[in-house]
């Protein structure tokens, strides 16, 4: 395979899935609108076609345009686009899908796949844009997937947990990096010892290429880092890369309610662990890089960005409460 085509490709996921081919000799096209800016206009390596892959048409044109031999679909929301890319790219040697670990249905430890059941989906959950149905869609577009390859198409999905790393543009874990950079004590919900999966973004890029090039038509791949942390590892990772050092001050929900917090108003806390299963991927050859240096690359871009996370806070005076009361015991 020599020609790949990323839907996307300019923001988060994508833009390192183009590097990550780049790295490794593919010729590559991006397809996006341009609302985003792209980071390769000035990289000859990379070609770009303007369009909105909601319209067939465009994805028609790119077909004929970048005549691809790998197509990784960033930006499929909708079963109804997996359908559309499934049928438009059925040539293609690989066509694949980012899929998520939110398509699973069932809570269990871990989240396998072929076994763990999917969300079910209905037609008005198939066209609905909130965020409730997003587990749904992202099932029904897995099923397209498995639809597709009965048919002959070189179709799979890959299904990222919580992905993280440079250019995160949902600021989910710098809102961490950032109470961990301005604080010496740190409220943590919980126990601290809450699990949910995280995946390192390079490693999803190189996960999309390793499904393309050596997945199996019809399967599923889920991707996370190999060595999971709980909340309180995470914190003292990012402290020991920011060179500091924390107090963790563990909340549960009962001390929390001193400052009208819910232990959900934390991002990257889940009650029930989320953890995927990594084995199948890690089968193709595929490796996650060590937590330390991940974290490392996430915080070094964290501290070049103007990102803080704040939009994530549940108001560190309403946390203050918090620390007030746990300190008179
Ligand atoms: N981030 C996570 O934690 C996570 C976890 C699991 C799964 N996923 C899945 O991973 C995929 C990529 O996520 P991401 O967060 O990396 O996405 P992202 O950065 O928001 O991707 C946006 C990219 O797609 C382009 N784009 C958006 N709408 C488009 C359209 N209608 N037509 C053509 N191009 C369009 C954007 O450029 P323009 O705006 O210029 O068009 C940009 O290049 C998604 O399918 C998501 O469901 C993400």
């Amino acid at each position: 395979m020599d020609d790949a085509l990323v839907i996307g490709g300019t923001r988060f996921i994508g833009r390192h899935l183009v590097e990550d081919l780049l790295a490794h000799d593919y010729d590559v096209t991006i397809l996006n609108r341009g609302t985003h800016e792209n980071p390769f206009a000035d990289d000859d390596r990379v070609s770009r076609i303007e369009g909105d892959r909601t319209n067939d048409s465009a994805l028609e044109a790119a077909a004929i345009e970048a005549d691809p031999d790998a197509v990784f679909d960033c930006v499929a929301y909708y079963p109804k686009d997996v359908q559309a890319a499934t049928r438009i790219f059925d040539d293609c040697e690989a066509y694949v899908y980012i899929s998520s670990g939110a398509a699973y249905g069932r809570e269990e430890i871990p989240k396998r796949e072929g076994e763990t059941p999917l969300e079910s989906c209905t037609a008005d959950q198939a066209a609905d844009d909130s965020g409730e149905t997003y587990g749904p869609r992202k099932a029904e577009g897995d099923r397209a997937i498995f639809a597709a390859a009965e048919r002959g198409v070189n179709a799979m999905a890959v299904r990222p947990c919580i992905v993280y790393g440079p250019h995160d543009y949902t600021e989910r874990l710098d809102f961490w990096i950032d109470r961990v950079n301005r604080f010496d004590r740190v409220v943590v919900p919980g126990d601290g010892t809450n699990v949910w999966h995280r995946a390192y973004v390079e490693d999803v890029a190189t996960a999309l290429r390793v499904v393309a090039e050596q997945g199996d038509a019809g399967e599923a791949y889920n991707v996370g880092d190999r060595r999971l942390v709980t909340l309180e590892e995470m914190v003292d990772l990012i402290a020991a890369e920011l060179d500091t050092s924390v107090e963790v001050v563990t909340a549960g929900p009962r001390e929390l309610e001193a400052g009208e917090i819910e232990p959900d108003d934390y991002v990257l806390y889940r009650e029930y662990p989320h953890v995927l299963s990594t084995a199948k991927l890690a089968d193709l050859g595929w490796e996650s890089t060590p937590l330390e240096e991940a974290m490392a690359r996430s915080v070094a871009d964290f501290l070049e960005s103007d990102r803080d996370g704040s939009e994530h806070d549940p108001g560190r005076e309403n946390e203050e409460r918090v620390l007030g009361i746990l300190d008179t015991f």
